[in-house]
């Protein structure tokens, strides 16, 4: 996780502390455990960072008044030592003259530190990031260059990173270097910036290099020079590649927080997102030509992405094909079947989770071919995927996923129509998630005061379940996430009928239990609603209009009824209540729902 980024100007700036600034607040979805930015200026390196928000750190520290034509921003989710001022980046050397920040984990750090620990370097934080500027201290001493000694230091590095340094000796230039952490360089014209993401750097440009793994590189205005690690200077060429963006995308407008923008958005990123399934033609047929070579799908995601895959599975095997989905971190494991012939289809909003990565990688050695399902084409796994459907959601600030989670569900089952490739049923699959934006407006309207309303109780209780059968079970699995990651209320999904097998114990008199009914009614929840009301349950049903049998209606507390749709559309909306109530759950106790504690957005970190 973490957030990097750098700026080379054209000339001294003033504002270049208010620049890194802005530029870190598009990057704190990526952690905000502490900030800190470091400028060469005046022929010397000026530090600023501490525990906290961008906001309050930048404030505190006085970001503001630093000034100068180059410097270095980070944003950190702590993975080695505590969320300290110490532990913060930048990292400097010891004659603090370097300073490096760094999204990833080197690895064999441990041994570098004793190594220039013996060579008399002088440590002052935990982390493993620290050992780079002492390392290119050291390999400098005798008297090389900063960028040779930077390659020769990146060289012994292992793990994973995005790295940028920047050398009071070289006051122009910044360094870096890309080894399956994300990293881009931005080429505006009155700056050269280089971050984990294009959000943070675009005021400046939208002309971007994406780094490859191993790549390494500098660059100082007018100049950026790239080479593969091990072997020569990259032609830069047909590299740059120009991203369109509105900034209107990034800004909270009337809203408190970006999760409520972003639920409240979900009728206009539905609508984006059908638009591109529908234009962009080569995009999708190319997906679905080799979905429709496969043996077996396995869809592959983390978080919601896996809430996804596990609807996008079921939705392939409701048409008869073979599908299976798999939780990104244990891909290792259930990958070992996959062979030649099968098709994984790596669902990531960012493309960028290292789990997903990963997978995608192994399957790809083992002959598999994958299809991603992304949110930023420019991702790591859009790009080394065989294809790519993009999402056009548009950014989703928040640390929760709504707005993506919709869009993900919809484009799955599109394609997953498409490739039965009869043209009636697309057709009709196609007409019906037209209505989607419509749909989804009066699915938010109708149920935002009865979600509202549930807060308050929600707000006050340790523990809820939320069970579903068949569709109903993914979908309880992301209401559940939702409230887990914002409000902090332990929530658990389990399979209606698998609560019976241990879960039930728990439930006490009014212990909240949700009962996710979509699609076509099964009855068999009826049996397991009327078993948790025995045991005191305050139930709470989400249906569909129409559907409620006495027997749900004698034993719902609650009942959130949503408009009656084909099941391609409920798969889609019907998790709209669940996001609400999350959101209010957090408001109602005082929560920030877009920075949920110890959380990232993008986890590019094992
Ligand atoms: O970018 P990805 O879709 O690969 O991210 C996967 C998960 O990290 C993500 O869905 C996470 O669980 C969100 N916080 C869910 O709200």
């Amino acid at each position: 996780m973490c957030g990097i980024v750098a700026i080379t100007a054209s000339g001294r700036r003033e504002d270049l502390g208010l620049i890194l600034t802005e530029s870190l607040k598009r990057l704190e979805y990526r952690g905000y455990d502490s900030v800190g930015i470091a400028v060469i200026d005046g022929g010397a390196l000026r530090l600023a960072k501490n525990v906290g928000t961008v906001d309050i750190v930048a404030r505190v520290e006085g970001f503001a008044r630093l000034s100068g034509s180059v410097g270095v921003g980070h944003t950190r989710w702590a993975t080695h030592g505590a969320p300290t001022r110490e532990n913060a980046h930048p990292h400097t050397d010891c004659g603090r003259r370097i300073a490096v920040v760094h999204n990833g984990i080197i690895e064999n750090y441990a041994e570098l530190r004793e190594m220039l620990r013996s060579r008399g370097h002088v440590f002052t934080s935990e982390t493993d990031t620290e050992v780079v500027p002492h390392l290119v201290e050291e390999l400098k001493s005798s008297g090389t260059d900063t960028y040779s000694a930077f390659k020769k230091a990146v060289s012994a590095l292992r793990g994973a990173f995005a790295i940028v340094l920047i050398d009071v000796d070289e006051p122009r230039r910044i360094f870096f270097a890309r080894r399956v952490s994300p990293l881009i360089v931005g080429l505006g014209d009155e700056a050269i910036l280089a971050s984990s993401d294009i959000v943070s750097i675009l005021p400046f440009t939208n002309r971007v290099i994406v780094l490859n793994d191993d790549e390494v590189g500098y660059a100082e205005p007018g100049l950026v020079f790239i080479e593969a690690l091990g072997g020569g200077p990259v032609d830069l060429g047909g590299r740059v590649v120009r991203v369109e963006y509105a900034m209107g995308e990034f800004e909270k407008g009337p809203y408190e927080h970006y999760m409520l923008k972003e639920i409240r958005e979900q009728p206009h990123s539905l609508a984006q997102t059908l638009s591109g399934l529908v234009s962009a033609k080569e995009e999708v047929e190319r997906a679905v030509r080799i979905l429709g070579g496969s043996d077996t799908v396995y869809f592959i995601g983390a978080g919601s992405s896996y809430h996804a895959s596990l609807i996008g599975a079921l939705y392939l095997r409701y048409l008869g094909f073979r599908a299976y989905a798999i939780v990104a971190s244990e891909a290792g494991a259930y990958l070992r079947g996959v062979r030649e012939g099968d098709v994984v289809v790596a669902v990531s909003q960012s493309g960028e989770t290292i789990d997903t990565l990963l997978a995608v990688r192994e399957s790809i050695r083992r002959g598999a071919k994958v299809v991603a399902l992304v949110n930023n084409p420019l991702s790591t796994i859009a790009r080394e995927a065989d294809a790519y459907v993009y999402l056009r959601s548009g950014p989703e600030i928040s640390v929760a996923a709504t707005k993506t989670f919709t869009s993900q569900v919809a484009a799955l089952v599109y394609l997953g129509s498409a490739l039965t490739g009869d043209s009636s049923r697309v057709d009709r699959v196609l007409e019906s998630l037209r209505r989607l934006p419509d749909v989804t407006a009066l699915v938010i309207e109708s149920s935002e005061s009865v979600a509202k309303s549930l807060a308050k109780r929600m707000s006050s209780v340790p523990s809820a379940y939320y069970l579903g059968r068949a569709f109903g079970y993914p979908i309880s699995a992301e209401g559940a996430l939702k409230i887990k990651e914002v409000a902090y209320v332990h929530a658990e999904a389990y399979p209606a009928g698998e609560s019976k097998h241990g879960p039930i114990s728990l439930v006490v008199c009014g212990f909240p239990v949700f009962f996710t009914v979509v699609g076509e009614l099964d009855e068999l929840i009826e049996g397991n609603i009327e078993e948790m009301k025995a045991r005191g349950a305050y139930a709470i049903t989400v249906l569909p209009s129409g559907m409620a049998t006495p027997v749900i209606e004698k034993n719902s507390d609650v009942m959130i009824q949503l408009p009656r749709l084909s099941l391609e559309v409920s798969l889609v909306t019907h998790v709209v209540p669940y996001q609400l109530l999350a959101y209010y759950t957090a408001v109602e106790r005082g929560l920030d729902p877009d920075k949920p504690r110890n959380l990232a957005k993008t986890v590019t970190v094992f």
